[in-house]
């Protein structure tokens, strides 16, 4: 598969080409002399992986007929899981610049061998369609494994009764309400109410895009009739309590529903704060926070020649001192997932629709290839998230949380041979002239980073060697999510 793309500045041209499917899934592999690493156990132990599973786990396991690979000084990890992708999304009055081929290739590189991404339902429409949308642009292109959260653009009754099918039968286990985005994709409280009745009741999780869309209508009109078109107006216009305030009222909601809330992308000590308050109460919620929250802050809005905007996202990037709060709120476990909110888009053509006007920049950041070396990195390395926990981050937490664990997210006998050998000594420094995805700015550029995906299996199938993608772009399959059991995590 070749994929063509703009050139612009800054930016060097990827050509990604197939590799056929090589004979390891019919004789297996053996990884030797790593030590295995998942959300409970370090073990030095070899890993077996035959007819696409994890066969065996051993000492000295019988290499015959095996292929051999060996790990000696690096860990053996199950593949990353990243909850939170936007690819082939049309938003913003555009297409993310990612889709199911180059989005899960850069997906792989980086360590991560399974996604759950976003199927977007349109008001009016069924959830049925939108599934089925979904997986028509995946099918034939992903890489890696994935499966599907449904948003929800209405609360019609025909709307709130399919999600019960959708769990039973069409094995998806999450829907997103968005608070945000008026007269786009946000939903009022009585939807948002009815979808967390209708979860509670069929097994599901539901998800809060939390930031007061209302309010954020007025404060952008206001920006605007006063003449600011900068970038950094897309964060002044967001402040701070409009995404605290909607991420009390979300848990509030689901209290009084008696359901379980997953809050998404959040940006802020003080979202983050209203989540912990939730969970002290007992309440079954979820937090996830992403890699741009960790690294990047508001001064990036600052940046010159229209950069600004490649930051451009909602929640928006905060004052740098939020970084260390949600670092901290990982580490203590009040926090529970990293997802990437991987949604990108050139600057040229795409971000600069909005180069007079901030509201239309196209809100997303290609964050996929490097969510797993940045938690790494600044969890693991910076001796702030130990390494079990760092596993239960990057993959196992979300295999839990929607319904793939244990065929995903663990090395176990029977589970998935979704397998990353993880090379901690080499440095890489990140940057769109050298990243995989199909997009002209990474907003980590320069950020220099220990730790990198040395070999990834998926299905027991080389996809990663010696850092190089030798997959299969159509070799992903869709697995279904089992309805959503209340972890304690
Ligand atoms: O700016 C963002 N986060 N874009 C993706 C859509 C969403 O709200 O998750
Ligand atoms: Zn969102
Ligand atoms: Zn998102």
């Amino acid at each position: 598969m070749r994929r063509e793309r703009r050139r612009c500045k800054g930016f060097a041209a990827v050509a990604l080409r197939a590799a056929p499917i090589s004979e390891e899934a019919a004789i297996g592999t053996l990884i030797r002399g790593g030590t295995v690493v998942t959300a409970t156990d370090v073990t030095h132990a070899d890993v077996l992986m035959d007819g696409g599973v994890i066969a065996a786990l051993g000492t000295a396991l019988d290499a015959s007929p095996h292929t051999t690979v060996d790990a000696t000084g690096c860990y053996v990890f199950p593949g990353g899981i990243d909850p939170h992708t936007h690819l082939d999304m049309p938003f913003g009055g555009t297409v993310t610049a990612d889709d199911f081929a180059t989005g899960t290739v850069a997906a792989a590189l980086g360590g991560t061998t399974s996604i759950v991404d976003f199927a977007l339902h349109t008001k009016g429409d069924s959830l049925a369609n939108a599934l089925a949308t979904w997986k028509r642009k995946a099918a034939g292109k992903a890489a890696i494994d994935y499966a599907f959260h449904l948003t929800i653009a209405d609360g019609r009754d025909e709307t709130i009764n399919e999600i019960q099918t959708m769990i039973e039968q069409e094995g998806v286990n999450s829907f997103k309400v968005f608070m945000a985005y008026k007269h786009i994709l946000q939903v009022d409280d009585e939807t948002i109410f009815k979808v967390m009745q209708a979860t509670k009741r069929f097994g599901g999780l539901v998800q809060v895009h939390a930031e007061n869309g209302d309010v954020i209508e007025v404060t952008t009109k206001d920006a605007l009739a006063e003449g600011h078109t900068e970038p950094k107006w897309h964060a002044l216009t967001r402040p701070v309590e409009l995404e605290g305030e909607a991420t009390n009222r979300a848990i509030r909601l689901a209290e009084v529903a008696g359901a379980p809330l997953y809050v998404v992308h959040v940006s802020s000590a003080m979202a983050a704060d209203m989540i912990s308050d939730g969970r002290k109460r007992g309440l079954p919620i979820y937090g996830e926070t992403c890699p741009q929250y960790l690294v990047c802050s508001e001064d990036d809005y600052d940046r010159p020649d229209f950069a600004g905007a490649n930051y451009v996202m909602s929640p928006p990037l905060r004052p740098k001192w939020n970084q260390n709060v949600l670092l901290r709120k990982l580490k203590n476990f009040e926090l529970q997932t990293f997802g990437s909110d991987h949604c990108s888009f050139n600057n040229c053509g795409q971000k600069e629709l909005g180069k007079n006007d901030f509201s239309k920049i196209p809100n997303g950041a290609p964050t996929i290839e490097d969510r797993f070396a940045i938690l790494w990195h600044y969890g693991y390395n910076a001796g702030v998230i130990g390494i079990n926990h760092f596993v239960s981050l990057a993959s196992t937490n979300a295999a839990k949380l929607f319904g793939l664990f244990p065929r995903k997210g663990t090395i176990a006998i029977g589970s998935d041979a979704d397998v990353v050998i993880w090379d901690p000594a080499i440095e890489r420094t990140i940057s769109a002239g050298t990243h995989h995805m199909n997009v002209d700015n990474n907003i980590f550029e320069g950020l220099h980073v220990k730790g990198k995906a040395r070999h990834v299996f998926s299905r027991g199938r080389t996809i990663v060697d010696d850092g190089k993608f030798v997959g299969e772009t159509g070799a992903g399959a869709f697995v279904k999510s089992l309805p959503f059991f209340p972890v304690a995590l």
